[in-house]
């Protein structure tokens, strides 16, 4: 594999737990993506935003909700199963997140896919504005 394309040590990426990382997608632009893994071992990824509003982060960099499989977004309790990206609770429901493409090998965690290359480990550092946080979430922060 690309070492460029590491993300992180495999033991590092956890079940029940998110890692943020950022990634250029293939405009040039930096974009947030978390990763974990499965129940059955697999390491997913998906870009760090939620389908409802768009602007806000799942991942707000100490990691996401994660329980039963599922990440929740904290602004109005949506949930998506972490398998399919699927939501299947909340303003969102049958939405689906967008998937980056992650291979597992040589001890490493690496984005493979076409779309995507990695940047860095945690937030991108680009402000997007995000009236997300600037509104009442679900935890009332
Ligand atoms: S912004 Fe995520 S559920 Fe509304």
């Amino acid at each position: 594999m690309d070492e460029a394309a590491r993300v992180a040590d495999a033991d590092d990426v956890l079940e029940g737990e998110t890692l943020l990382f950022t990634v250029r997608d293939d405009e040039g632009e930096l974009a947030e993506a978390f990763c974990t893994r499965l129940a059955d071992g697999t390491v997913v990824a998906y870009r760090n935003y939620c389908q409802h509003w768009t602007d806000v982060r799942l991942d707000k960099g100490d990691g996401a909700r994660v329980t039963n499989g599922e990440v929740w977004c904290q602004k109005h309790g949506a949930t998506f199963q972490l398998d399919t990206g699927v939501c299947d609770f909340g303003p969102c429901e049958g939405s689906v997140m967008e998937r980056v493409d992650m291979t597992v090998a040589d001890g490493g965690v690496y984005v493979d896919d076409e779309a995507y290359a990695f940047e860095h480990l945690g937030p991108s550092g680009v402000d997007k504005g995000d009236g997300g946080d600037s509104r009442i979430d679900f935890t009332g922060n």
